[in-house]
């Protein structure tokens, strides 16, 4: 018996498939049930005792042979169909899944589009800055209680070294640089350290604008904010200011848009007023412009800021501010096609 185990070990070791057809005949041969593995267990049930170890032995070996050799046909097999796929030239192409626009980048690109028209240009800065572009020449003295309306990341080691809490940092920078007269405005991510929810979040957008020339008055900064609204929200949007306080900004205002009291959610959004407030704005303080080396007799200026989120959750109706950063793709592709 022991003869016969050797040669068919010696005939799987040389077998060889071509396909799937032959693959199929050495599994019935070796491994059916009514193949040579049954028929040989069959006989080992007479073998005589003292045979029985080395037999047995032998019976197996030839079980895993002929049991990896039928694996590595199989695999053999699957390799060549892969192949096949990959190679085949009459395949049609895979859906290619087509990306979108972040909503943020799209209503950032919306806004800055109307202002750019307006003649506003784009200045950015770095969102790593020291403590004088953030605060001190915007007049948040050191102990000023102001610093406590924006919650702030200091750098560890140095304390002068903070992640911005507005883009107003980069408006410090482009009234150093001194190129007058100035019409830009500053999107960007900017930080404050709050407690994430629904509603707030360590990190969010801004676009800040900012007018510096001879003449400016209150008037041409609610003119260029009306335009703004009208272009982006449509013709018949109504505002209203609030007088506000900014430590930048003198007079200081803050600027709501009529959203409405239609439903339940206009009414929990607005407060039961109907008034919604985007942004907050004010003629720059004159402190401001010389703290940056602009003259304040000759020179004077508006600013204005807002939100970027607010507005996308206002557009798109979005409860949650949290979806803007968890790229969940089921939330990313409801804005496939939008374009900016
Ligand atoms: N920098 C202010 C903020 O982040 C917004 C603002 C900008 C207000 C310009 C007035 C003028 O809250």
């Amino acid at each position: 018996m022991i003869q016969k185990i050797n040669a068919l070990l010696a005939e799987v070791a040389q077998a060889k498939a071509k396909n799937a057809e032959e693959v199929e005949q050495f599994r019935l041969k070796f491994l059916g049930k009514k193949g040579a593995m049954n028929d040989l267990f069959e006989a080992f049930k007479s073998v005589p005792g003292p045979e029985k170890k080395d037999v047995g032995q032998a019976l197996n070996q030839l079980k895993v042979a002929a049991a990896a050799k039928l694996e590595e046909f199989q695999q053999a097999l699957e390799e060549t169909a892969n192949d096949q796929v990959a190679y085949d030239p009459f395949l049609p192409p895979a859906p290619y899944p087509i990306g979108s626009l972040h909503p943020i980048t799209i209503i950032k690109n919306q806004i800055t589009d109307i202002f750019e028209r307006m003649g506003f240009n784009i200045s950015e800065g770095p969102e790593v800055v020291d403590d004088f572009h953030n605060f001190e020449a915007l007049n948040f003295a050191a102990d000023h209680p102001a610093r406590d309306m924006q919650d702030t990341f200091f750098v560890q080691t140095n304390p002068d070294i903070l992640l911005r809490t507005h883009t107003s940092s980069v408006q410090v920078k482009v009234m150093r640089e001194g190129n007058l007269p100035i019409r830009t405005i500053s999107p960007g991510r900017v930080y404050r350290n709050e407690a994430i929810s629904a509603r707030s979040h360590c990190f969010f957008h801004q676009i800040e604008g900012l007018y510096i020339d001879e003449k400016a008055s209150f008037a041409d900064l609610k003119q260029t904010l009306f335009k703004f609204v009208q272009e982006f929200f449509g013709e018949g949007v109504k505002i209203r200011f609030r007088p506000s306080f900014f430590p930048f900004t003198e007079p200081s205002a803050e600027m709501d848009i009529y959203w409405g009291l239609e439903t339940e959610v206009d009414h929990r959004i607005t407060k039961g007023t109907g008034w919604l407030e985007i942004l907050g704005c004010g003629m720059v303080d004159p402190q401001v412009l010389e703290n940056c080396g602009i003259d304040s007799k000759q020179y004077c200026g508006f600013a204005f800021g807002l939100g970027i989120e607010r507005i996308a959750m206002l557009k798109y109706q979005i409860g949650d501010l949290r979806m803007f950063s968890e790229n969940d793709l089921r939330f990313l592709k409801q804005f496939v096609g939008e374009t900016a």
